[in-house]
Parts: structure tokens; C-alpha cells; sequence
């Protein structure tokens, strides 16, 4: 079979000769189309393919209308509101994630970006610290879990909201449960967002949740940039100059955020949670495997389009 590993952010060298060695040992034939400038050459890339890997690449409807031949498409990684699912499900084309796999890279971001906004982007100012504060974790997932524990080897007090689990599995993940959105916010001195983008989410963080939080707050988003209601935070960040807001999913109204807010706002240039060298090794070997297993034995565990 033919794979296609679409990468407009490439994967680590060690990820991409990982890739291709199991592949190619299980019999298949890699081709590599990485930092393409067009959406259009995805749309040529996936003519002749049995099987796509991607990151945040954008599997679209007229991406898979050009793929007659593609079976399965791996995201390597944890979100795929970057696929169009209900295009690949009528078409009959598995499409799976790699969970788990780059999550310590994007907690330790999330905790980095903590400790930078605390000590004022790293210039001279007096700043804070992080022992004996709040945090709040929306969704207790892989990288909220981490994020968590992470947080308490610092000394601060954890919180976490999952309408998907139970009380006793967040208490065994070592947080304590909380039942309300709000009831997180208001009580966080720094709440770490990791919900994914979904209709029911998008924009659903706005004025009135932000401004629940108590005072010096700070807001991190290593999740999707989607999730927030841009306006609705511009106007928290105006009414109260106590809150921070710090993300590696830059908005779209950032320009003007820096322009008012200075050092309270801070956005990486491109995501980079998940770009380590060994985020990129587990996820994309995950793929890998999954694709080969796939075409073994037809083993659909991690299938998101069922
Ligand atoms: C994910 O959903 O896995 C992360 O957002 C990482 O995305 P990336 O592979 O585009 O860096």
C-alpha cells in the first residue's frame, strides 16, 4: 500500500526515518509531502494513496473527494477537528488519532507558560510564584491528567471539571472534582484549558467565565484557538487588568491584544505544544503502527468515525 505522511509542520528527522521503517517492513511504500505552502498540494499528494499520516493538517471534504483510493487517515496526535469525519465515514475511510502520545510535550508547555506569565515573560519586573496556588484543569484528559500532576510537584492546589468522568477517576488522577464550569473558573488562579473543538465548545469562553476568575489570574489555552470567544476575552482583559491570558493557539485578534495589553498577553508565533523531538517519535510510530496494523489484521481500536 501507498502512505502518505502530510505534514505542513514537519515531524522530527528521527519520527520521519521511524515512520518509514515500519512501513516499509510491513511491506508498504512511503511518500513524504512536508511544509507544502498550498492546501492544493494536499489535494494533488493524496491522488494515488492507500493511507494518510497527518498532524493539524486539514483532511477536508475535497481532500478525500480526491483520494478514490484512501482507506485510512492517522492523525498523529490527539485532536482531529482537522478531518472532515462524516466525509471520510461516507466513503467508508477509517480515521483514528494516536491518544496520549504527545501529551507530556503540550503539559509541559502549558506549565512553562505558567511559570513565563508569573515571572512577567521573563523581564526584570517583580513577579510571582507558583507554590500555593489554584489551578483549574478543564477536562481531565491525557494532558489535563498531566498538566495536574505536574502542577502538584510545584505546590499548588488541583481542580479539575470532566463531565466524562467520574469523581472517583478524577480524585484517583489526584485533582479534586469540581461540577461547574463556573465553579472551576472562580475559584483558579490559573486555569489550563484542554477541551477539544467541538460545536458545543467553540466560543465557549468568553466575558462572563473569564471574569469569574479571582483576582492576578491567568488564563492558558493549549487546546484550540476556537474555544474562545475572542471578543468576550478582549473585553475581560479591558474590565479587568488583573487577568492574564497566555496561548500556543494564537487568536485571530492578537495583534490588538498585544497592542492593549502588553506583557498580560503573550501567544506563540506557530503551535508548538506538541513539537518535541519525542512527541513526534511516539506519535508518529503510533501511526505508523496503526497503519500497518490496520492493513494486517484490520484492528480498528483508535478509530474516531465509527
Ligand atoms: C494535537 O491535537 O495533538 C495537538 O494540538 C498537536 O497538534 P500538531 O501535531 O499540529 O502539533
Amino acid at each position: 500500500m501507498k502512505v502518505l505522511l502530510a505534514t505542513q509542520k514537519p515531524f522530527a528527522a528521527q519520527a520521519v526515518e521511524g515512520i518509514t521503517g515500519i512501513l516499509t517492513e510491513a511491506g508498504h511504500e512511503v511518500v513524504k509531502l512536508e511544509k507544502y505552502p498550498d492546501q492544493a498540494d494536499l489535494v494533488k499528494g493524496v491522488a494515488d494513496i492507500d493511507a494518510l499520516i497527518i498532524r493539524s493538517d486539514k483532511v477536508t471534504a475535497e481532500v478525500i473527494a480526491a483520494a478514490p483510493r484512501l482507506k485510512i487517515v492517522v492523525r498523529a496526535g490527539a485532536g482531529y477537528d482537522n478531518v472532515d469525519l462524516a466525509a471520510a465515514r461516507a466513503k467508508g475511510i477509517v480515521v483514528m488519532n494516536t491518544p496520549g502520545q504527545n501529551s507530556n510535550a503540550v503539559a509541559e508547555l502549558a506549565l512553562g507558560m505558567m511559570v513565563f506569565m508569573a515571572r512577567t515573560q521573563f523581564t526584570p519586573a517583580t513577579g510571582s510564584e507558583l507554590l500555593g496556588k489554584r489551578l483549574g484543569v478543564q477536562a481531565y484528559g491525557h494532558v489535563g491528567r498531566l498538566v495536574g500532576e505536574k502542577a502538584k510537584a510545584l505546590g499548588m492546589s488541583v481542580s479539575a471539571l470532566d463531565p466524562f468522568l467520574s469523581d472517583e477517576q478524577i480524585l484517583a488522577g489526584g485533582a479534586t472534582p469540581v461540577h461547574s464550569v463556573e465553579e472551576l473558573y472562580a475559584a483558579a488562579d490559573y486555569l489550563s484549558i484542554h477541551i477539544p473543538a467541538l460545536p458545543s465548545t467553540i466560543g465557549s469562553i468568553g466575558y462572563d467565565l473569564i471574569t469569574r476568575m479571582p483576582k492576578g489570574a491567568t488564563l492558558i489555552n493549549t487546546a484550540r484557538k476556537e474555544v474562545i470567544d475572542e471578543e468576550g476575552l478582549m473585553k475581560a482583559l479591558e474590565d479587568r487588568p488583573d487577568l492574564k491570558y497566555v496561548t500556543d493557539v494564537m487568536p485571530d485578534n492578537y495583534a490588538a491584544l498585544q497592542e492593549k495589553f502588553g506583557l498580560r498577553v503573550f501567544a506563540t508565533p506557530k503551535k508548538m505544544g506538541a513539537q518535541t523531538a519525542e512527541a513526534n517519535i511516539n506519535a508518529g510510530l503510533a501511526a505508523a503502527r496503526q497503519i500497518a496494523d490496520f492493513f494486517a489484521t484490520g484492528n480498528t481500536r483508535f478509530q474516531v468515525n465509527k
